[in-house]
């Protein structure tokens, strides 16, 4: 069975948004070497097309996490598939996101990877949800688009594994 998907931001409104996002990384660290964290498997479409346009230095670690709950409620235990191959030690890092929902995942992240004594350490994220948002103090300082409360899939984000590959985002039409 097909699910109907209702087109929600373009390809092209995606990477226009992607291209001012990394002008203003670009401005803000001047020059200065960023550590790009991807956060697997949603994060790895939005963390490459950012990648390519940013002109600082750019280095690349990949994490993959699970959150430990029922259903689709997430419990805010995060339990860590996949590690960091580098420590963080002195680095300006930025975790880069798919998608900020309840918040409860990257509040949990941000505890665990700040006790690694980066230098500096940012989230920036390719959606935003914040009607969802259950942990207040997820402080994200790039958002590429706001979005309602809404399951959105493409671009990196799945519907039970499906649609990641899809070059826009989009709703899964019940
Ligand atoms: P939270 O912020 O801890 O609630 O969880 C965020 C994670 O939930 C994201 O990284 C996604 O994997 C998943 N998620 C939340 N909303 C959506 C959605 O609309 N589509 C696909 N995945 C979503
Ligand atoms: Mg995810």
């Amino acid at each position: 069975m097909t699910d109907k998907i209702r087109v929600l931001l373009t390809e092209e409104e995606v990477n226009a948004r992607i291209n001012e996002i990394a002008s203003k990384i670009n401005e803000d660290y001047a020059g200065r070497p960023v550590h790009l964290i991807c956060i697997l498997k949603g994060g790895v479409f939005f963390t490459c097309e950012l990648a390519k346009r940013l002109t600082v230095p750019v280095s690349l670690d990949f994490m993959s996490v699970s959150s430990y709950g029922s259903g689709t409620k997430s419990s805010g235990v995060v339990k860590i598939i996949k590690d960091l191959d580098e420590p963080l030690e002195g680095k300006e890092v930025i975790i880069v996101e798919d998608i900020i929902d309840s918040g409860r995942t990257l509040a949990y992240l941000m505890e665990i990877l700040k006790q690694r004594n980066p230098r500096s350490i940012e989230l920036c994220t390719l959606l935003d949800k914040p009607e969802r948002r259950v942990k207040k103090q997820v402080q994200v300082k790039y958002t590429c688009f706001t979005i309602p409360d809404e399951f959105v899939v493409g671009y990196g984000l799945d519907y039970d594994q499906k649609y990641r590959n899809l070059p826009y985002i989009g709703v899964v039409e019940q």
